[in-house]
């Protein structure tokens, strides 16, 4: 039976722990300048409908060093752009590659692509979820604090897709989130129900510095996602005040961290000099793209035991 990555919550607290012991001995081991063959002859097609530095990368470089291949496939040269039906793309491509990666505008376009696929689909990215990068976060906040329950996680800025995940990761890593967004971008109220009733700990903070009071971790993205560029002029007014610069930082626990999915906009949501700051994890956070999506990749289309 196939298994997807659509959402967070398609990965059960074990599953996840046991894939970030994975992705934390796939990094063990290429600093040791090891091999690591557990794809050969596995092919990953990468469709993109947005741009990307990151994800494509970090999937075309992983794939590469499990001994697979990866095929970067615009949306815009496939006959999709050209109007074929998602559900035809998807059973023709489970005819090629061994599992298909997808970053789309919809999330409905990524559920379709994974109902009529037979090989495994991973969400890249959507406009309601990134679970690919929570799956780095959370590993870079282990390796960082060592454990994740106790730690209070502060988002300031649009509750966007990276902020649902967060929030629905929430029910698996055990931390409290905490959220300070603008009225008009809050995230959706039924994914915060969703988390609760998963076990997750969400609040909503009245402002940025409730939000940030005593937190371990302060967690901001653009204010301005792929797909909302014509509305960049009325959110900067929106945002103003939610800026994470030095003083919102000092709010925070003194041995606190500051994570940024990239890209940033230094001077809107995050200054330059909290950007290269001592408490930035943004470049490990950046890092761990690639052995999280690694450890996932042979989840779904390896022979896990390879790495257990
Ligand atoms: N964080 C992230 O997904 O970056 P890219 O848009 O560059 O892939
Ligand atoms: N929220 C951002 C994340 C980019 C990785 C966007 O959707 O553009």
């Amino acid at each position: 039976m196939k298994r997807d990555l659509l959402s967070i919550l398609d990965l059960s607290k074990e599953e996840l722990e046991s894939l970030l012991d994975s992705a934390a001995s796939l990094k063990a081991s290429r600093a040791g300048g090891e091999p690591a063959p557990y794809l050969p002859g596995r092919t990953l097609g990468m469709i993109f409908e947005k741009a990307s530095t990151r994800t494509r990368i970090s999937f075309e470089v992983g794939m590469y060093e499990l001994g697979g291949t990866a095929l970067f496939l615009s949306s815009q040269d496939l006959q999709l752009g050209r109007g074929e039906e998602i559900r035809d793309t998807a059973r023709v491509l489970s005819r090629y590659v061994s599992a298909i990666m997808i970053r789309a505008y919809r999330h409905d376009t990524i559920e379709e692509m994974a109902r009529y696929a037979t090989i495994p689909v991973i969400n890249a990215l959507s406009d309601r979820e990134h679970p690919c990068q929570l799956l780095a976060d959370i590993l870079t906040l282990r390796e960082h604090f060592g454990a994740t329950e106790d730690l209070t996680v502060a988002w300031v800025g649009d509750g966007n897709n990276v902020c649902n995940s967060l929030i629905l990761s929430s029910a698996l890593a055990g931390y409290a989130v905490r959220v300070a967004a603008p009225e008009g971008y809050l995230p959706p109220a039924d994914l915060v129900e969703e988390a609760a009733a998963r076990g997750g700990r969400v609040s909503i903070a009245a402002t940025p510095r409730d939000a940030v009071r005593d937190a371990d971790v302060i967690y901001t993205d653009t204010w301005t996602s792929m797909g909302s560029e014509d509305e960049q002029n009325e959110r900067v007014s929106a945002f103003a005040g939610y800026t994470v610069d030095r003083d919102l930082v000092d709010e925070a626990a003194d041995d606190a961290v500051v994570l940024h999915c990239l890209p940033a906009h230094r001077g809107e949501e995050i200054t330059d000099d909290v950007m290269e700051g001592e408490k930035s994890l943004i470049w490990d956070q950046a890092e761990n793209r690639l052995h999280a999506q690694k450890a996932l990749l042979v989840r779904l289309i390896g022979k896990q035991e390879t790495l257990d």
